[in-house]
Formats: structure tokens, C-alpha cells, sequence
């Protein structure tokens, strides 16, 4: 990325033609990084370790020229004792990286093929008896209240010195740094360094043991942390080395076909992630993690799965503090190669190496609460082997892999079934399966390539009804585009393709929630909406009766701050705040509105909103931040709106030519193409209002009725021309208005883009903004800001003067600055224009965007457009402000006409 090696993006394919485990080298670049670093006195008589947290995709090493080793799995740590290559003073550090080796097989991820050194690199030095590392895990009771530390250290006696009289000492503080344990759990360093494993049975795990009266537990609604630390002493009671992590009492179990955190069902409202970073690709800044972090926690996201490979190791930090649920992953994906990596005994030990070498840098992190064993290298012994080492080396957390698909039964060594891209009734099969009765995860779901993410409610309306259904993942986080520069200075979000990668998989590495520089995609909001934790049920909606379902495992909902208001045609006309309400997790409560009748508007329609917000700041959003809403229609039965009456319209003046009908009414003038019967002009105030007609695209041509007020009623009609003729993509019609008309209003859903299957997220309200900002500019530019539901829409310049387009009932509509012809075109953002004219569609319905996946998927069947007769009216008002508020514009009943 910074001028080494091209990026490729690459999906399936190896980027050389595979024949395992052999690489081409007539193309395989390598980059010398070479660095001068300084030892001081104060390390003399230390062992000095030189540690690397990731580089691509193998590495030689070298200390002051002399070799002193190798490593390859690009995500995990390697770490060389150089201390016998060092001199005092300056010494030189010099790094060969391939970007290319026979590790390569492992790493066929679908994702950016970038290489290098991209994680830290630092020097530590350790006494001649050190900590070499320790392994701690905490177990429950029963009822999940007091719990036992159990420690496992391994020490390195370097020197080979006598031990007699050392000690290790370890003790837990709370977040308050008070010592919690009555007394530190201490063990004679001799009993542990000089462990004797025994001819038969289990070795017992725990070399240090502590009982804890009712720890804080750990759980991604509550991360609460304890700081471990572990002490070395000599045999005066001299402290000789200090190490120390931060733990979570938390106990994940399978049972019952369900996943249970420290005693509770729980489900993973989930999302993938690739480190992606647009400017770094695969250096990910910490501020870019934190970011990350706390978008996910806003939006209600619980869990995410290391898609595919172990992360950066400050993520994990990260996560056990914001508290989130991780699948951890192995660096390991043989997609071109299909299963065979898994099969043959060669491989074996690069397999199991890779999942140990997780296991042991990752255990002791309460986040991290399944290992998986990589993505699509397909199953057999090598994975079978990965699977028996974690299971017996680290029983306290299932395993996960969706390559041990199986049929009928998956393998014996996965704990949970798991399964990507799987329909609905299919994942409502298997939670049912009287056969399996393994819990069932969606470890990719609701594939989020660009406008997708369309029936997410749907899976959620399945997984919450079936308790062996614990959750999703969607694919994925971020749209990976890297920023780029066109010749001409514009930027853009580059894809495969753009780098002179080929082959490359184009657009299909931006399937994300968010764009590459996190800022969210549409799609974003309805995640939050349907992942949300608080569900309110109307009992009485009229005399303000509901109930508050809890769906939080473990917090009472006194954190949250209750609001309402009542709007009339999305304008509030009361609001107030409720008392905090205790409610503890899984429960459901009574919740009363308030509100009183309002006076009652002709035609106007009345919604009540209810919110709850966070009570206090956290450490991912603010006090206010909202966590859950739910909107209801108030159905007040309101005087229609007043007929017009239209004897006390102006009258009309007609005027035919060969070419065009002129209607003149009072300070409009309307001009209808006589071949194609359009709408050509409308004249307004002497302001042109549109300036490409209103024109449908293949059906039959509308009929307008034209008022003296200057309201046309646009009748349309779409009639297929044959049988077996494919869905509609939409059914609606398009204008052009002059750019000036460039401000958006409308009341119906928003004010983010919504979509027939994806609108659950977007309430009904009054919103409004400049057409530019309610566009959405994928990636790839292509159909966007839709606004479903809309009772009505208008576009208005400066002075307020512009169209109204009414629903009779509802229209769906858009307004884009450019045509569709260039949305078309466009295949990057800055190739999209910036016109003076603004595209209006005005549409009865589009088909939904679908989601399931991208690449068969159909939209659901309720969210299309089958070809036959469809029928819908809508009515387009001049409007200036003396003629009132828009609103009272948009009420204005026509009596019928024909
Ligand atoms: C899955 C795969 C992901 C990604 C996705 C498509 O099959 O596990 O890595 O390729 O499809 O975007
Ligand atoms: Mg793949």
C-alpha cells in the first residue's frame, strides 16, 4: 500500500496457480526492512526476546548478520530469544519478509492480499528465572455466584540456579486496585518448575487456587474486570519479576442445545470483521479499534467473529473492556483448495499449530468465548486434530466451525452447528432437529454488499423463537475500500480491479455495515433496530397500556432513561419522561403512557414513540445515547380532511396545439406533450418547476387530472404486455426538477434510506435536509435513498417555493442529484456528477433489496413485484409559503373528477 507490492482482492482463487506446498518464484516480492536499535547496561544479565505480533506472510531474521530464525501464520505472535546476537551499544535488526510462502495455503481469506510487517514489533528483556507465561481460568458454582481462580504459571529457570525458597505469588484487584483476595495464593516455585506428570490420569489444571465470594462477573452487557497480577519472588522474598493481565469471571457452557454465559441463555447478535483499515489496510490504528468498538456497541451489536484470523492482540483488550462477544478464529482458510488441506497428513501439523498458537496467545481473555478453527479449508482428521488439542488443553470454551458441515450429522468435534448464508426455514429445520440437538449459530448471515440487509427482522423473528438458535453473524463490518486518488485529484474508495490486480473479485470485498471510513451504511440502523434489547408490546396503545420485555441477560433496565411523544403528522404535540424502571433481565413489565387526546386535526395522522435511552455515560456513547425504541400508530378516528370545493376553484384555461395542451391557471402554467401525453412544464410563480417530464418508464401513460388549483392528480396504471414476465424491479415514475429545488421534505420513514424489507429500523416522522445529504453513496454507486412509506414529499428551493407530490395513500420516493443514467455508469463515487438538475422518482413500490446473500439469493417473495396489474395515484401541488404550511397543503382533499 505504500508503495511495495500491489494490493489484490481476491475472493476464492489463490493469487498463483496452487500446487501445495509449493509457491512460484519467478514472482514472489520481498521486502528488507532493516533497523538500527540501542542496549543499554540496564539489560545486562537479561534474556532479551524479540516479539512480532503479525507479519505477512513469512519472515527471516537477523540479528547484527547473523540468522537467528524463521516463523510464518502471519496472526499470530513469533517471538526469538536473541540475547546471545546482541552486543551493548548499537545493534542492527534486519527482517526478510515473502510475501508468499508455502503458509500461504492457510491464508487464502477472502479479503485484500496485502504483506509486511503490520502489527508492533518490540524488544523485552526477562530475569534468568521468569514468567514465561500462566493460563487462568475461573469456574462458577452451581448457581453461578462464588467462584474459584484457578492459575497455571510456567516458569523458565534460564540460569539453571537452585529455586529452593522462590515463591510465585498471585492476587486479583478490583477495579478500585483493592486486593480482593483475603490472602495471595502462593505455591513453592520448586513444585511447579520441576512438575512431574504423572504415568495415568489428568493432570490437575490448577498450580495456584483461590476460592472468591460472589465475583463481579464478566458478560458483554457487564465487562467487568479484574486486574490479575502474579508475583516472583527469590528465596528472600525479593521481587524478581511482576506479570499481569486483566481476567472476567465468566463460564460459557453448551447445554440444552443453547449457549449459556455464567448461567444464562444468551444469544449473539453478531457481527464479522476484517481488520480493515482504508488508509492502512491491515495496520489498523488502536483509534480506528476503538472506533470500531464503539459503533458496534451503539448499535446494539453483541458479538463478532475474527473473520478469519486472530486479530490484532489490543482488540481483545478492547473487547473484554467494552464487553463484547468474540468467536476467536485461526488463521486459516484453504478456500482454492477446497477441503483437501484438512485431509491430508502432511498438513497436519501447520493445522494444529495454528490453533494452538490462538489458543495459548488469546486464553486468558473473557472475550473470547469460542475458538474456531479457521473458515472453508472443509473438514477431516487435520481438523478433528485441532479440535482434540483445544478441547483438552482448554476445556472451558466450545468449539466452533462451519467447515464441519455435515450431513447428516455434523462431525463429533464441533460444539455448535454452524452454518453461513442459511435461508430461514433452513435454520428453522435444524433448530428443530430432533436428531442434532446442538445449538445452531449463523456464523455469516445477511450478506451486507452494498444496498442490502433487507429482511434482517425476519431471521430475528426465527432465532428468538427457537432457543437452539443463538444468534448471527453478519457479513460483514466495514466495506473494504482503500482510499485512493483518480488522475484528476478526486478520491475514491478503490476495489479489486484498481490497483492493476488481476484477476480480481471487484466490489466484493464492500459487504459492510459500515463504509471504510466507518461511516455507516444505511443498512447500519436497521441492525440497531432489530439487535435492540427492549421490546415494547402494545396492550391498549389508545389508553396508553404496553409491556416492556427485557431481553437483556444480565442488566436491570434502570439504566436506561424512559421518554415518549405523541406526534401528529410527525410533529410533537406532547412528550414527557417516565420514572426509571426496575425491571430485571429476561423480565417483562407494565409500561403507561401518559398521554392525553389530542385535539383532533382533520386528516392528520397521530404516532406515539417511545424511547429508552442510556441513564449515564458509558465508555462507548453518552447519557441520552438511545438503545431501543418502538413507534406506534395512535388510530384516532379524525375528521377527513375538507373537500375542496370546486366551484370555489379558479377556472381553467385550456389552449390546443398540434404539439402540446397549455393549461393556464391562476400564476401556473401546465404543458402536456400531446404525442406522449406528459407532463413537459409546470410553471409556477413564473418558476420553472420541472424540466425532464414525469415520465413512467415502459407501462401505460398516466392520466393526470388537472385542478384549478393548480393540483394534478397522476393516475398510473401498469399493465404487462405478456405472461412469465420477470418481478419489477420498481413501478413508478420519474421527473426532473431545476437543481435550486434541492431541498428534501417528506413525512413517512426515515431519515435514513429504508426499503420495503429494510424499514423496521426507520420511524415514521417529518424530516427534512438538503438532497445531498439524504442520497447514499455506496461504494459502488448504484439504487439509493429510497424513503418507504412516504404520505408526502417536496422539494423546495430557498424561498420555499417548489412541487409537493402527495401519496393517496403512500408513494415511495427519492430525489438524487445526478440521473439514473449516471448512477448507472458510475463505478466509483467520484465518477458520479454533481448535476443542476435533481432526479425525483415518485414510486408506488420497489422491490425489496434482499440480503440473504448476494449471490443467489432472491428477495423474499412478500418484498417483490410480480409482473401484472398495478394501479396508484398520487397528486403534485405547486407550493410557495404565502400559501400556508406545507402540511396543511398536503391535507387538501380533491373531489373526484372522472
Ligand atoms: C463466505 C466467506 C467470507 C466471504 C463471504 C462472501 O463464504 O466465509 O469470507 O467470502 O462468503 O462475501
Ligand atoms: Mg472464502
Amino acid at each position: 500500500m505504500h508503495g511495495y507490492g500491489i494490493p489484490i482482492y481476491l475472493n476464492v482463487p489463490y493469487p498463483f496457480p496452487p500446487n501445495p506446498p509449493h509457491i512460484p518464484h519467478e514472482y514472489n516480492p520481498v521486502g528488507s526492512y532493516r533497523r538500527q536499535f540501542i542496549i543499554g547496561d540496564e539489560w545486562e544479565g537479561r534474556r532479551i526476546f524479540l516479539h512480532f505480533d503479525g507479519v505477512k506472510s513469512a519472515f527471516y531474521v537477523w540479528i547484527n548478520g547473523r540468522k537467528v530464525g524463521y516463523s510464518q501464520d502471519s496472526m499470530t505472535p513469533a517471538e526469538f530469544n536473541i540475547t546471545q546476537y546482541l552486543k551493548t551499544g548499537e545493534n542492527t535488526l534486519s527482517v526478510e519478509v515473502y510475501r508468499w510462502s508455502d503458509g500461504s495455503y492457510l491464508e487464502d481469506q477472502d479479503m485484500w492480499r496485502l504483506s509486511g510487517i503490520y502489527r508492533n514489533v518490540y524488544l523485552f528483556a526477562t530475569p534468568q528465572v521468569h514468567i514465561l507465561d500462566f493460563f487462568v481460568q475461573t469456574d462458577l458454582d452451581n448457581r453461578y455466584i462464588d467462584a474459584t481462580v484457578m492459575v497455571r504459571p510456567k516458569i523458565a529457570n534460564y540460569s539453571g540456579q537452585n529455586l529452593k525458597g522462590w515463591t510465585i505469588e498471585a492476587q486479583l484487584y478490583d477495579q478500585e486496585t483493592i486486593p480482593v483476595l483475603y490472602k495471595p495464593m502462593v505455591r513453592d516455585i520448586l513444585s511447579i518448575s520441576g512438575e512431574r506428570y504423572p504415568q495415568r490420569g489428568n493432570v490437575k489444571f490448577a498450580l495456584l487456587e483461590a476460592k472468591f465470594r460472589n465475583p463481579h462477573k464478566w458478560s458483554a452487557e457487564t465487562p467487568y474486570l479484574y486486574t490479575f497480577v502474579l508475583t516472583l519472588k527469590d528465596n528472600n522474598g525479593q521481587v524478581i519479576e511482576v506479570e499481569s493481565c486483566r481476567i472476567g469471571f465468566r463460564e460459557v457452557e453448551i447445554k440444552d442445545g443453547q449457549l449459556f454465559v455464567n448461567g444464562k441463555s444468551v444469544k449473539l447478535f453478531g457481527v464479522n470483521r476484517h481488520e480493515h483499515d482504508p488508509d492502512h489496510g491491515r495496520a489498523i490504528p488502536v483509534s480506528r479499534m476503538i472506533q470500531d468498538i464503539k459503533l458496534l456497541k451503539q448499535h446494539n451489536i453483541n458479538a463478532v467473529r475474527t473473520s478469519h484470523y486472530p486479530d490484532d492482540p489490543t482488540w481483545y483488550d478492547l473487547c473484554d473492556e467494552y464487553g463484547i462477544y468474540l468467536i476467536d478464529e485461526a488463521n486459516l482458510e484453504s478456500h482454492g483448495l477446497k477441503g483437501y488441506l484438512s485431509k491430508v497428513a502432511t498438513w497436519h501439523n501447520a493445522l494444529v499449530e495454528r490453533a494452538i498458537r490462538m489458543v495459548e496467545r488469546d486464553k486468558n481473555h473473557p472475550s473470547a468465548i469460542f475458538w474456531s478453527l479457521g473458515n472453508e479449508t472443509g473438514c477431516g482428521p487435520n481438523h478433528a486434530a485441532m479440535s482434540a488439542w483445544i478441547k483438552d488443553y482448554d476445556p472451558t470454551r466450545p468449539i466452533h466451525y462451519e467447515g464441519a458441515f455435515g450431513r447428516p450429522k455434523d462431525p463429533y468435534y464441533v460444539d455448535i452447528i454452524s452454518r453461513m448464508y442459511a435461508r430461514i426455514p433452513e435454520i428453522t429445520r435444524i433448530a428443530t432437529d430432533p436428531v442434532d440437538v446442538r445449538p445452531m449459530v449463523l456464523c455469516e448471515y445477511a450478506h451486507a454488499m452494498g444496498n442490502s440487509v433487507g429482511n434482517l427482522k425476519e431471521y430475528w423473528d426465527a432465532i428468538r423463537s427457537h432457543k437452539r438458535l443463538i444468534g448471527g453473524f453478519i457479513w460483514d463490518w466495514a466495506d473494504q475500500g482503500l482510499r485512493k486518488k483518480s488522475p484528476d485529484g478526486k478520491e475514491f474508495w478503490a476495489y479489486g480491479g484498481d490497483f492493476g490486480d488481476k484477476p480480481d473479485d471487484g466490489n466484493f470485498c464492500c459487504n459492510g455495515l459500515v463504509q471504510p471510513d466507518r461511516k455507516p451504511n444505511p443498512s447500519l440502523y436497521e441492525v440497531k433496530k432489530v439487535y435492540q434489547r427492549i421490546h415494547v408490546v402494545p396492550v391498549d396503545t389508545m389508553a396508553g397500556k404496553f409491556r416492556v420485555q427485557n431481553e437483556y441477560d444480565f442488566l436491570n433496565l434502570d439504566f436506561t432513561e424512559i421518554a415518549w411523544e405523541l406526534s401528529a403528522d410527525g410533529h410533537i404535540i406532547q412528550k414527557g419522561t417516565l420514572p426509571k424502571m426496575t425491571l430485571v433481565a429476561g423480565a417483562e413489565g407494565k409500561l403507561h403512557i401518559p398521554f392525553k387526546k389530542p385535539k383532533l386535526q382533520p386528516g392528520a395522522e397521530y404516532h406515539l414513540k417511545i424511547t429508552f435511552a442510556l441513564a449515564a455515560d458509558t465508555s462507548w456513547a453518552r447519557r441520552g445515547h438511545i438503545i431501543a425504541w418502538d413507534q406506534f400508530r395512535t388510530p384516532y378516528d379524525v375528521p377527513p380532511a375538507p373537500i375542496v370545493d370546486l366551484n370555489t376553484m379558479p377556472p381553467l384555461t385550456l389552449k390546443h396545439t398540434v404539439q402540446k395542451i397549455t393549461v393556464t391557471g391562476r400564476g401556473f402554467e401546465l404543458m402536456f406533450a400531446r404525442s406522449s401525453g406528459t407532463l413537459e412544464s409546470f410553471l409556477f410563480r413564473n418558476k420553472q418547476l420541472i424540466v425532464s417530464a414525469l415520465v413512467p418508464n415502459f407501462w401505460r401513460v398516466p392520466i393526470d387530472t388537472v385542478y384549478g388549483s393548480g393540483d394534478i392528480v397522476v393516475d398510473a396504471t401498469l399493465t404487462p404486455g405478456g405472461d412469465n414476465l420477470p418481478n419489477l424491479p420498481r413501478f413508478g415514475m420519474q421527473m426532473a426538477m431545476p437543481g435550486r429545488f434541492n431541498t428534501l421534505t417528506w413525512f413517512g420513514r426515515g431519515q435514513h434510506e429504508t426499503y420495503r424489507d429494510r424499514k423496521t429500523g426507520a420511524a415514521v416522522g417529518f424530516y427534512s435536509g438538503p438532497v445531498n445529504e439524504h442520497i447514499h453513496t455506496y461504494v459502488r454507486p448504484q439504487e439509493n435513498g429510497n424513503k418507504s412509506d412516504a404520505r408526502w414529499m417536496a422539494l423546495t428551493d430557498r424561498d420555499g417555493v417548489g412541487l409537493i407530490a402527495v401519496g393517496m395513500p403512500t408513494i415511495d420516493v427519492s430525489a438524487w442529484p445526478y440521473t439514473m443514467a449516471d448512477l448507472e455508469k458510475a463505478r466509483h463515487i467520484h465518477e458520479l456528477p454533481q448535476r443542476d438538475t435533481i432526479t425525483v422518482n415518485i414510486d408506488y413500490k420497489q422491490m425489496g433489496v434482499g440480503g440473504d446473500d448476494s449471490w443467489g439469493a432472491r428477495t423474499h417473495r412478500e418484498y417483490t413485484l410480480p409482473a401484472k396489474t398495478y394501479r396508484y395515484r398520487f397528486r403534485l401541488t405547486p407550493y410557495e409559503p404565502i400559501l400556508g404550511d406545507i402540511r396543511s397543503l398536503t391535507k387538501r382533499g380533491l373531489p373526484e373528477m372522472y
